[in-house]
């Protein structure tokens, strides 16, 4: 068995990718255990190519279609030595045969304090005008383990938000990229690799 002493992250997003990025940064600059070694990203349009492309990590976009059979990323995670999976906007099902593959391995982030505001068809802005239109209070964001049914997976993480009467969806977005931005990179590396 080789060993290796830094761990390799794999993140898989959908859209911009502002996530993505600030966990590229937080394993550059916070913790060297672990670096972002890929993206994988289904859109050829989505906004986290050109910012993979600034940050200097590579990114594959693997198109919809080539996501029902599991073969393609695995071999692509195999080649690239990957050990740990984050979804980071991801908005396609993973397949059943890469959550079991790396069980306990990925993590997920959502926007919104599950079991609230979950499942299909629930994600990034759709999340927070269903919490502005039901007068919550509170919202807040959810890390999780990924098991082959969206959303369902163990949390590990949750962190809460007040939701104000002058709350509109974008601005409770702003706050949700907030707590992001401040939380999900410490959680990976502690859930994975421990306090260190
Ligand atoms: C994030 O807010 C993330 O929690 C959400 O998509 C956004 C992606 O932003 N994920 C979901 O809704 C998953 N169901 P980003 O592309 O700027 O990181």
């Amino acid at each position: 068995m080789t060993h290796r002493n830094v761990s390799r992250i794999a993140v898989f997003a959908s859209g911009s990718g502002s996530n993505a990025e600030n966990i590229v940064n937080y394993f550059r600059q916070e913790d060297s255990r672990a670096e972002v070694a890929l993206i994988v990203c289904n859109r050829a349009e989505a906004g986290v190519i050109a910012r993979a492309e600034r940050l200097g990590v590579e990114c594959v976009v693997i198109p919809r279609p080539e996501w029902a059979e599991a073969d393609t990323v695995i071999q692509l995670l195999a080649d690239r030595g990957i050990d740990y999976i984050v979804l980071a906007g991801f908005l396609l099902m993973v397949p059943p045969a890469l959550t079991a593959r790396y069980a306990g391995r990925m993590l997920n982030i959502h926007p919104s304090l599950l079991p609230r505001y979950g499942g299909k068809g629930m994600y990034g802005r759709k999340v927070h005008e269903a919490v502005v239109a039901a007068g919550e209070t509170v919202t807040g964001i959810t890390i999780h383990r990924v098991t082959e049914r969206y959303d369902e997976g163990a949390p590990v993480f949750q962190a809460t938000v007040e939701v104000s009467p002058a709350d509109t969806p974008e601005t409770v977005e702003a706050k949700i990229h907030a707590l992001e931005k401040q939380h999900f990179p410490r959680v990976i590396a502690e859930t994975f690799l421990g306090k260190q």
